[in-house]
């Protein structure tokens, strides 16, 4: 989890957003998220961490693939992962792009995420966070699906 840190703090969007690879574990570590890593060999290919607990049941907390890893098919691995996880048990998917992120913004948009809200100045002065969503039911009734 240290290295994973490490590499993410060294990546955009955190490096951009100034958090450290002390935010960055800290972020791994809070109660009721949980962490999965795509490994190859000894090397960390990618992570996702996923919040099942509160009004944002769902939530993707980070998605990160490692420099070397992008472009790869990766990403979209760990996404549909984590949605498999969400969706038994929760009908949304929520997740923040940073403004700056238009590469990752199209990844999403591809993928089904629709752009739900904006979250100004969420982390740093003068950049956004902009609120993504994927849906498949209403929360009322949803008995969790496997999908
Ligand atoms: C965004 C990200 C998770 C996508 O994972 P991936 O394994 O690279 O993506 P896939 O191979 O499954 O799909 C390729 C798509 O990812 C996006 N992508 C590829 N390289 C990227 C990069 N260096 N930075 C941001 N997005 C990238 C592009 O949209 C690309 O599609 P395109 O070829 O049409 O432009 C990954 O590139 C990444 O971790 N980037 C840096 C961290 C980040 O931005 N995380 C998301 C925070 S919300």
């Amino acid at each position: 989890m240290r290295a994973a840190a490490r590499l993410m703090a060294a990546s955009d969007p955190w490096r951009k957003l100034g958090l450290t690879p002390k935010h960055c574990l800290k972020s791994f570590k809070v109660p009721y998220r949980e962490t999965w890593l795509a490994v190859a060999g000894a090397d960390i290919a990618g992570l996702v961490t996923i919040t099942m607990y509160g009004t944002f049941r769902g939530y993707i907390q980070s998605l990160f693939v490692a420099p070397g890893f992008r472009g790869t098919g990766v990403g979209a691995e760990l996404l549909t992962r984590a949605e498999k996880i969400i969706f038994k048990k929760a009908p949304n998917v929520f997740l923040c792009v940073s403004s700056f992120n238009r590469g990752a913004q199209r990844f999403y948009r591809r993928l089904g995420y629709a752009r739900v809200g904006v979250l100004k100045d969420m982390v740093v002065k003068g950049q956004d966070e902009i609120l993504l969503r994927k849906t498949i039911a209403p929360a009322l009734g949803f008995k969790g699906k496997n999908v």
